[in-house]
C-alpha cells in the first residue's frame, strides 16, 4: 500500500526523501514521486515515475535542488492506473501546495465535481488530486487551516502530508484510519507511514491517532487535535529495532534472509515468555485480562492471510488445552456477519503489521459489541496494538519480504505458549505437564535451524516441479492450516496455481484433479492422532500416479514409499509440528519462484500492509 515520508530540517532532502521511499518499497507500490521546496520559494520541484525508485533515482541524479525539506511517495494504485500522471505529489491549481496521500477519499467524485466547477483543471485520475486543489483552494498562508478545512470535507480514510510553497521550512500532515508515525530528530524532524522508514535517521517516534495533526519544522513538533486546534501531549517512544534488521546483508532476498532469521524468533519468544522454571508468563497482560481469559465463554480468533493461518492451528491449540470453544474468522467476513459476541467473550487478533485495515475494522466491531480484545502483533505501536485492550508482541522484529515467513514462525509459537498459558489459569493443565511442553519447545530452534541446513532435496524437488502450473497441498489437522499456508506463500511468489486442502475432503472433490501430471504435496509429520489417515490419502493419490512431495519425520520409510520427494524434519509434539512443517514450504515456494525469476519480494499487485479494506 502507499507509503509517505515527510522531511524538514538542515540537510539535502532529496537523498533522505529516497532512502525513506526504499525503506518503504516492501510495502507494495507501482510508482514513485517526491516533491522539495527550496528557501528561495522558487516552487516545487517535483519528480515522479512509474516503476521502481530505482527509475526515479535515475531521473534524478545530478539534478541539484538545495531543498531543505520535502515530502515523497509510494504509490500502490486504487484509484487510476499506475502512471507518472496518477503518481504523487499532487499539486493544486496553481501549484502552491503539494500532497501524498494513503487511503480512499470516498466522496472524491462529488468534490471534483464541485472544484471543477470552480475552474480546476485536473491532470491525473486519483482521488489525491482532489484533495491537493481542495487544500489549495482552503489556502490563505495557513497551510495548518487549509488542510483542516478540507479534511472536514472530506469522507473516508486517510493520512496526508503535505507543503506550501510560501513555507518552505514546514510540513504539515494529519490522518484519519491510515497509519503515521512521526520521527524526532535533532535539528529536523520527519514523519512517514512507519518506522522502517525513519530507522535510518531516529529512533525516537511520536505515533499519531486517528483526527490529529502534526505540523513539523527544524525544531519543532506540534500535534493538535484535528477539529479545533487544541493541542496534544504526545509521548515519545523509543524504537527498539535497528536500522540493520531492516536491511537484506549478503541474503540475495529478505525473503530468503527472514527465513534464515527464524531460529533466532523462535528464541526471542521462548526467552521472553518462558521463564527460567519452565514456567509461561505473559507479563504484559495485567491481572484484569487475566481474570477476564480465566473465566471467558468463548474464544474469537480473528486474522487475514497468513496470520489467518496462524489463527486456525491457534483455534485448535485453545480448544485443545485451554478447552474454551473458539472460532478462527476471517477479518473481512467477520466484521459483516453481525457476529454473536458476549461481553465474556475474548476476541484475539493475530497480525503482523498492526495496520491490516479488516482487522483493524473487525477489532472495533469486537469492541463495539463488548468483547475483550487482545492482539498479536508485531509492529510495536501500531494502531492494532494500541487499540486493542491488551497486546502480546510476536518478536520477528522488522519483516520487509511481502510473503510473512518469520511473523507466522513467531505467531505460531505464541500462540501455542499462549493456549498453554491460558490452560494453566484455568487448571485444565498442570504447571508440570506445561514444563514438559515448554522443554520440548526450547528444542524447536536448533530443530528449525537443522531444516534449514538440509534443504538440497527442496532444491531438487523445486528443480523438477518449478515449470509446474498447478499444485494441490494437503494436511490435516495442526497441518491443515499449513496445507493452505504452503500454497498461499507459493502463488503469492511464484504465481503458480496452488490450493491447500484437508486431505481428509481430498476424496469430495479435489482428488478428480489427480493425475501423472499433478503435484501433491503431503504434510504427514509422524505422531500426530490424524497420520495413517494421511499414509492411507496418499495411497489414493499414489494410485492415481500423483506426484507426491512428502514433508515427513526423518527416517520415515513409509511415507517415503509413497513419495517421489521427501523433505524431513526433526520430530517433535504435534502441537509444535506446523513451526517445523512450514519451514520446507517456505523454502520450496521461495525456491519455485526463483527458478521463475519472480520478484519474491514484491510480487506483483501485493502489498505488505493492507490498509484498505
Ligand atoms: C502472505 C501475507 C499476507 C498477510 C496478510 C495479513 O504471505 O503476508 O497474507 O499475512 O495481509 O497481514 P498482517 O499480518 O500484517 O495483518
Amino acid at each position: 500500500m502507499c507509503g509517505i515520508i515527510g522531511y524538514v530540517g538542515g540537510r539535502e532532502a532529496v537523498p533522505i526523501l529516497i532512502k525513506g521511499l526504499e525503506h518503504l518499497e516492501y510495502r507494495g507500490y507501482d510508482s514513485a514521486g517526491i516533491a522539495c521546496l527550496s528557501p528561495d520559494c522558487s516552487g516545487f520541484f517535483v519528480c515522479k515515475e512509474q516503476g521502481k525508485i530505482g527509475e526515479l533515482k535515475a531521473r534524478l541524479n545530478g539534478v541539484p535542488t538545495q531543498a531543505n525539506s520535502g515530502i515523497g511517495h509510494t504509490r500502490w494504485a486504487t484509484h487510476g492506473a499506475p502512471s507518472k500522471t496518477n503518481a504523487h505529489p499532487h499539486l493544486g491549481q496553481n501549484g502552491r501546495v503539494a500532497v501524498v496521500h494513503n487511503g480512499i477519499i470516498e466522496n472524491y467524485a462529488e468534490l471534483k465535481s464541485e472544484l471543477k466547477r470552480k475552474g480546476c483543471c485536473f491532470k491525473s485520475d486519483t482521488d489525491t488530486e482532489v484533495a491537493a486543489h481542495l487544500i489549495e483552494s482552503y489556502y490563505h498562508g495557513d497551510l495548518g487551516g487549509a488542510m483542516r478545512r478540507a479534511a472536514a470535507r472530506i469522507q473516508g480514510f486517510f493520512a496526508f502530508v503535505a507543503m506550501a510553497k510560501a513555507e518552505p521550512n514546514r510540513v504539515c500532515a494529519l490522518k484519519r484510519s491510515n497509519p503515521l508515525v512521526v520521527g524526532v530528530g535533532k535539528g529536523e524532524n520527519f514523519v512517514a507511514s512507519d518506522v522502517s522508514a525513519l530507522l535510518p535517521y531516529t529512533n525516537k517516534v511520536m505515533y499519531l491517532e486517528d483526527d490529529e495533526f502534526v505540523e513539523l519544522t527544524r525544531e519543532c513538533v506540534n500535534v493538535s487535535r484535528l477539529k479545533d486546534g487544541k493541542p496534544v501531549r504526545k509521548q515519545i517512544a523509543t524504537v527498539s529495532w535497528k536500522a540493520e534488521e531492516a536491511s537484506k546483508g549478503d541474503f540475495p532476498h529478505f525473503m530468503l534472509k527472514e527465513i534464515f532469521e527464524q531460529p533466532a524468533v523462535l528464541r526471542r519468544t521462548l526467552q521472553t515468555y518462558v521463564k527460567k522454571t519452565g514456567g509461561i508468563a505473559f507479563d504484559t497482560l495485567d491481572r484484569k485480562v487475566k481474570d477476564h481469559v480465566k473465566r471467558t465463554g468463548k474464544i474469537f480468533v480473528v486474522s487475514c492471510g497468513t496470520a489467518y493461518h496462524a489463527g486456525l492451528v491457534g483455534r485448535y491449540l485453545f480448544e485443545a488445552y485451554a478447552r474454551v470453544p473458539t472460532e478462527a474468522h476471517v477479518s473481512s467476513e467477520f466484521r459483516y456477519s453481525d457476529p454473536i459476541i458476549s461481553k465474556n467473550d475474548t476476541a484475539v487478533f493475530i497480525t503482523q503489521s498492526g495496520e491490516t485495515a479488516d482487522t483493524l475494522a473487525a477489532l472495533r466491531e469486537a469492541k463495539r459489541k463488548g468483547a475483550r480484545t487482545l492482539a498479536i502483533v508485531n509492529v510495536a505501536g501500531s494502531t492494532i496494538a494500541r487499540e486493542a485492550d491488551a497486546v502480546v508482541y510476536t518478536l520477528a522484529g522488522p519483516e520487509i519480504g511481502v510473503a510473512s515467513t518469520k511473523a507466522y514462525l513467531g505467531q505460531l509459537l505464541t500462540l501455542a505458549l499462549f493456549a498453554l498459558y491460558v490452560g494453566g489459569l484455568r487448571k485444565r493443565l498442570s504447571q508440570s505437564a506445561i514444563r514438559g511442553f515448554t522443554r520440548e519447545a526450547s528444542k524447536l530452534p536448533d530443530k528449525v535451524r537443522e531444516i534449514l541446513g538440509t534443504s538440497e532435496s527442496v532444491d531438487s524437488a523445486a528443480g523438477a516441479l518449478f515449470t509446474k502450473g498447478n499444485f494441490l497441498f494437503l494436511g490435516r489437522g495442526y497441518n491443515f492450516p499449513n496445507a493452505l499456508e504452503g500454497a498461499l506463500k507459493l502463488k503469492e511468489i511464484s504465481y503458480a496455481h496452488a490450493h491447500g486442502y484437508a486431505a481428509g475432503e481430498m476424496k469430495h472433490g479435489p482428488i478428480a484433479l489427480i493425475d501423472e501430471t499433478q503435484p501433491v504435496v503431503c504434510l504427514v509429520p509422524k505422531g500426530t492422532k490424524t497420520y495413517t489417515k494421511m499414509l492411507s490419502n496418499m495411497e489414493e493419490i499414489l494410485a492415481r500416479r500423483g506426484i507426491i512431495i512428502s514433508i515427513a519425520t526423518k527416517g520415515d520409510r513409509a511415507v517415503q514409499r509413497l513419495s517421489r520427494h521427501v523433505f524431513w524434519i526433526p520430530d517433535t509434539l504435534e502441537i509444535f509440528s506446523p513451526i517445523l512443517t512450514a519451514v520446507p514450504l517456505q523454502l520450496f515456494a521461495y525456491k519455485i519462484a526463483t527458478l521463475n525469476h519472480r520478484d519474491v519480494d514484491q510480487p506483483r499487485n501485493l502489498a505488505k500492509s493492507v490498509t484498505v479494506e
